[in-house]
């Protein structure tokens, strides 16, 4: 084993919303947490910047441009960028999130950005998302996979968990502001999260559309996001405890929120059907339409098995992982 001049590894984790997706547009808080699933980056001296073995371009790798452009300068010599991931895309676990966060660690190490904070780095994340994203991002993905753990995010500050930072965000139609916070979570050993992929592509854009129509057209329904609001409040509580009861509790009660909010679908539903017999609660996890579902359990492998037996890819992962790191380069 030796140690390769020059080669930086960074590497993020996938996230997963577990209370308050569709509603944390409107303000109410929303939980996320790290997920074992992992992206990887190596970079690697080269005679030019290339991405898996392409040229480095803005137009294909629009978050990487976006970093390379505010971590690095002049003086840095070319890299190529190799990326290995076990988080799968446009699913709704934060893959393009965890890729900002994984390169902008390694970048920061490259340039030797030694005081560098997380705050400062998933606020570069979080801008190369919202700039890949057209102008508008929520910081959920970036700050969970950067600061790992458990991450809530509200329009104020909230007093049930610790405030890490506020994140501001320049809009078409002025600024967005957001309180970030982390909780602490008690020992939970034989607690696990399944996600289940339909393997069926829903844009978030389009499902945060949808709810908008819903909402213009019958204003009264702010209602259904407030009481989403009031769940997600009772599920961190609940999460706070270790009791892990409640927080199933509180995650099938968001679903049937969600679910009359128009947001799922019926790959959806026959997964979280599936799930339900063998967990603590089950619910869509993101912008829904396709995507994945979530189930919280004590007996990961029946869930799992239920739910490819409905149809689904499957993955286990424990709450609350490790945030972006650099990684020892020893090869
Ligand atoms: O599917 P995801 O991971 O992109 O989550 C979307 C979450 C929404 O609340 C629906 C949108 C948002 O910007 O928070």
């Amino acid at each position: 084993m030796g140690i390769e001049a020059g080669v930086q590894k960074a590497s993020a984790p996938a996230k997963c919303i577990l209370f308050g997706e569709h509603a944390v547009v409107y303000g109410e808080p929303a939980v996320a947490v790290a997920l074992e699933q992992r992206l990887q980056v190596q970079l690697t001296p080269s005679k030019s910047w290339s991405v898996g073995g392409s040229q480095l371009q803005s137009e294909r790798h629009p978050h990487i441009v976006a970093l390379k452009d505010a971590l690095l300068d002049d003086s840095i010599p070319p890299m190529s960028i190799h990326i290995t991931s076990d988080i799968p895309r446009a699913s709704g676990l934060g893959s393009s999130a965890a890729l900002s966060a994984a390169v902008g660690h390694a970048f920061a190490t490259l340039a030797e950005h030694k005081n560098i904070s997380n705050e400062a780095l998933s606020t570069l994340a979080h801008q190369a998302e919202a700039q890949a994203q057209g102008g508008l991002a929520s910081p959920l993905d970036t700050s969970t996979s950067t600061e790992g753990g458990v991450v809530v995010l509200s329009d104020k500050k909230e007093t049930f968990c610790a405030w890490l930072y506020t994140r501001r965000l320049a809009v078409p139609t002025g600024e967005r502001v957001w309180e970030v916070h982390s909780l602490e979570l008690k020992r939970n050993d034989d607690i696990y999260l399944v996600l289940g992929n339909t393997g069926v592509h829903a844009p978030t854009s389009a499902q945060v559309a949808l709810v908008a129509s819903a909402l213009e057209e019958s204003p009264e329904r702010i209602q259904e996001i407030k009481a989403i609001g009031t769940i997600s409040r009772r599920g961190l509580d609940a999460l706070q405890r270790g009791d892990y009861t409640a927080v199933g509790h509180a995650m099938s009660e968001n679903h049937v929120l969600l679910r009359n909010l128009g947001v799922s679908s019926p790959e959806l539903e026959d997964l979280i059907k599936a799930a339900l017999p063998t967990s603590l609660g089950v619910k869509l996890t993101g912008a829904g339409g396709g995507g994945c579902m979530v189930a919280l359990t004590r007996r990961p492998k029946e869930t799992a098995e239920a739910i490819e037996l409905a149809g689904g890819r499957t993955f286990v992962s424990r709450i609350g992982n490790a945030g972006a790191r650099t990684d020892d380069v020893n090869i």
